[in-house]
């Protein structure tokens, strides 16, 4: 089969790689037919994690069930299906609570959390590629209805980047009518908005500096602010009568720059901490990593940053960090796309064939303007 494989920093190609196959008799293997770039995989991309050379990517994945393993029980042949990013057993002591963005038996030894090809996160492949084995099918398979074919592009954003948006909102504690300033506006951090709205915010604030992201931001209903044309606390500090938001949402992760593309690792999380409000909450969904042998900055290598402990303790907020534990979303999620309440494919930018990716991980990795979301259709 054909699979997108990550070679070492900005170099990925489709290759022909073995088949995924049935390895457990609780697997099954998806024909992907929609499958995502997202944010995370230019992490890898950009050579800045441990991926190893050889990994097939790709972790928002859907698509139809082709082969069953025999002890599974209700997923079958010619189901489609979403998987959610990260791989859950179902019956550790994470799973068993809803943290199955932590699962301990599908881990690294010794470590929590499985996803599809993603670094630190098990052998797991991805699923950028013809076929995916699903391992733990009955858990991890959420089951789609009969209208997945006009709202398949809605519906992939089950496996990640929606859950995640809405899990970035509950880490940072948002009730109806609170305002959030979320830092970001790639994929996640306009769901993250979107999330927000549909749960009753009475002011989403969205922070980037790319015209065309922040046009999507207006587009959901938030307010955008450019920070490059001025200081984001700031603007946010005006617009919430000098006391800052309810709450806050971090949507970039350890890669985050200043509006002049330079790298600063600290410059989300000490933004939020001074645009979000005494005792707010703030949700930290953008990856942030325990080594960075890559990063510019002396502290950063060894994943610290200069954070403004002593402003945050004084303000009494409250932290939220980590991968969404997407199962305990995807299902509600997908009622809400059924339901016509929740269009996520509203931020899709470009729609293209497996081997179209090398180039499209290029453009949307550049954050080329109108690259704000790319899917890929490896079944065409
Ligand atoms: N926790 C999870 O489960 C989970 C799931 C998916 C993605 N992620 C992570 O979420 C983050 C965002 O993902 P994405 O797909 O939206 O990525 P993306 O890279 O497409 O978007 C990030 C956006 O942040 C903007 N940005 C950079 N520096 C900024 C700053 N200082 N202030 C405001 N905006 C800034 C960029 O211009 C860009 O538009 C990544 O770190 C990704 O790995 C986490
Ligand atoms: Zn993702
Ligand atoms: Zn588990």
């Amino acid at each position: 089969m054909k699979g997108l494989v990550y070679h070492g920093t900005k170099n990925v190609s489709v290759d022909t790689v073995p088949d995924s196959k049935i390895e457990k008799p609780t697997d099954v293997v998806v024909k992907i037919t929609t499958t995502n770039i997202c944010g995370s995989d230019l992490h890898m991309y950009d050579g800045r994690t441990n991926v190893k050379k050889g990994t097939v990517l790709g972790h928002e994945n859907l698509g139809r069930v082709e082969e069953v393993g025999n002890a599974v029980d209700t997923v079958k042949v010619g189901d489609y299906v979403c998987l959610p990013f990260n791989i859950g057993c179902g019956f550790c002591a994470n799973c068993e609570r809803g943290l199955t963005g932590f699962c301990l038996t599908c881990a690294e030894p010794g470590s929590a959390g499985a996803a599809y090809g993603f670094a630190g996160m098990g052998p797991y492949r991805g699923g950028q590629a013809e076929y995916l084995r699903v391992p733990y099918a009955d858990f991890n398979c959420l089951q789609l209805p009969a209208d997945v074919k006009e709202k398949e592009n809605d519906y992939v954003m089950l496996s990640d980047i929606f859950p995640t948006g809405w899990h970035a909102t509950r880490l940072a504690g948002l009730k109806p009518g609170d305002s959030v300033v979320i830092y970001g506006a790639g994929p996640v951090g306009l769901m993250a908005g979107l999330s927000a709205i549909i749960q009753g915010a009475s002011k989403v604030m969205i922070v980037d500096r790319h015209p065309d992201r922040l046009k999507l931001a207006e587009k959901i209903g938030a307010v955008a602010i450019d920070d490059s044309k001025g200081d984001a606390v700031e603007k946010v500090l005006a617009l919430t009568e000098g006391l800052g938001a309810d709450c806050g949402c971090e949507a970039v992760g350890f890669q985050c720059q200043d509006h002049h593309g330079h790298e600063v690792p600290n410059l989300t999380m000490n933004n939020l901490v001074n645009s979000v409000k005494a005792t707010g909450g703030i949700g930290v969904v953008g990856v942030f990593l325990p080594t960075d042998p890559g990063a510019s900055d002396v502290m950063a290598k060894s994943g610290q940053i200069a954070f403004d402990f002593g402003t945050f303790w004084f303000k009494g907020q409250k932290i939220g960090t980590g991968q969404a534990n997407v199962k305990a979303y995807n299902r509600k999620l997908r009622d809400l796309i059924t339901a016509g309440k929740a269009k996520p494919s509203i931020i899709v930018s470009h729609e293209l064939p497996l081997d179209q990716a090398p180039a499209a991980y290029k453009d949307f990795d550049d954050r080329k303007k109108g690259w704000t979301k790319v899917i890929l259709k490896p079944a065409k």
